[in-house]
């Protein structure tokens, strides 16, 4: 277990600078989640951590020792990428145990490791198979098999499972998640998946165009987003965003109804624009502001409906456990003011 410690992280591809000082402290053991938009940096930042990418300015340390400069070999790091590019020819056992072969380790320690890993990720029945005869999910366990049997104190993920399809990632997220309870090793994890990070991390870290935005745990970043882009990017469906109008210290005015907000710390200026956000799930409250919302589409999954409409002209999606039948124009949704995240119209939080 080894923590990691980056200080004002640089990188840029010739003029252009694309990770813009990130800091970021990780302790040794935690499971670390980096999520963001497509292009954010969060590959870029795990593959300097790696030693794959030259860091351009700012420290990175492992375990307390100054790394910029360290062979990724020589970093104690193992990462499993999302293609696995296992070897065709080799069996599985030779497969996960190529890289101690390669290091000359002892016979009977690669045997020893292999086996113990094959355990944990249930691939014992599997050893002498080649590639061609696994599942998906099995070949991605052999992949993070041959990551666990060199042992390292870090373990760096990048998009394991988004070739799995549904069910198989479900699985693999559970395997992920008992790995790190039996390993303990240092975990960061790099995903597009909601549930992954919500599900897998002890804490997140969200990116958005080579910046940190917030960093929390997932419920803190759920329950008390800093800003907007956080607010949207955490949860699924993403929060509503409805336009909002201060008319008094500590209400709004929405659709033409106001709505108090006794909980703000802040006193709001009349008459200032504001963006209110509510989450699909807090639409059912049984007690609090209603509005009606024109019904556009009801998406019935089974045990949940998410029903798609506008209130005052503006689109959003309502929650509901229940069934929702097609034929429904007319929802009355219902919200605790205690459940309202309000954000200034550059997205900063207001509390
Ligand atoms: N070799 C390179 N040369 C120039 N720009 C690069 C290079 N590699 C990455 N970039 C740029 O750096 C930025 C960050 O890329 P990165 O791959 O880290 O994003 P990401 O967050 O992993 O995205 P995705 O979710 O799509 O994998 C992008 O704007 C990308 O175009
Ligand atoms: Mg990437």
């Amino acid at each position: 277990m080894s923590n990691i410690s980056i200080t004002d992280l640089r990188k840029s591809y010739g003029q252009v600078e694309v990770i813009h000082g990130v800091s970021l402290d990780i302790e040794p053991g935690e499971f670390v989640v980096f999520v963001g938009p497509s292009g954010c940096g969060k590959s870029t930042l795990l593959r300097m951590i790696a030693g794959l990418e030259d860091i351009t300015d700012g420290d990175l340390e492992i375990g307390g020792t100054l790394m910029n400069d360290v062979e990724p070999a020589q970093r104690g790091i193992a990462m499993v990428f999302q293609s696995y590019a296992l070897y065709p020819h080799m069996t599985v056992a030779d497969n996960m145990s190529f890289g101690l072969r390669m290091a000359h380790a002892p016979k009977d320690e690669i045997d020893r490791k292999v086996k113990d890993a094959a355990r944990i990720l249930q691939l014992e029945p599997l050893l002498d198979r080649k590639p061609a005869a696994l599942s998906g999910g099995q070949r991605q366990r052999v992949a993070i098999g041959r990551a666990i049997v060199r042992d390292p104190d870090v373990f760096l993920f990048d998009e394991p499972l988004s070739n799995l399809d549904a069910e198989l990632r479900v699985e693999m997220r559970v395997q992920i998640a008992k790995l790190h309870r039996t390993l303990s090793n240092t975990m960061i994890y790099v995903t597009h998946d909601q549930t992954e990070a919500m599900t897998l991390a002890d804490r997140i870290v969200v990116l958005r165009a080579g910046h940190i935005e917030q960093v929390g745990t997932p419920i803190e970043l759920y329950e008390d987003p800093d800003n907007a882009f956080v607010a949207g990017f955490i949860g699924s469906p993403r929060m509503n965003f409805l336009n909002a109008r201060a008319n008094g210290p500590k209400s709004v005015e929405v659709a033409g109804r106001t709505i108090p907000l006794p909980n703000l710390t802040a006193d709001l200026r009349d008459g200032t624009a504001l963006q209110l956000g509510i989450r699909p799930e807090h639409l059912d409250a049984t007690d609090g502001v209603r509005l009606m919302m024109d019904v556009d589409v009801a998406e019935d999954l089974g045990a949940t409906t998410f029903v798609h409409g506008t209130v005052g002209g503006e689109t959003l999606v309502a929650e509901r456990r229940a069934h929702v039948g097609n034929a429904v124009r007319e929802l009355e949704i219902c919200f605790a003011p205690d459940k309202v995240r309000l954000f200034d119209p550059d997205g900063a939080r207001v509390r």
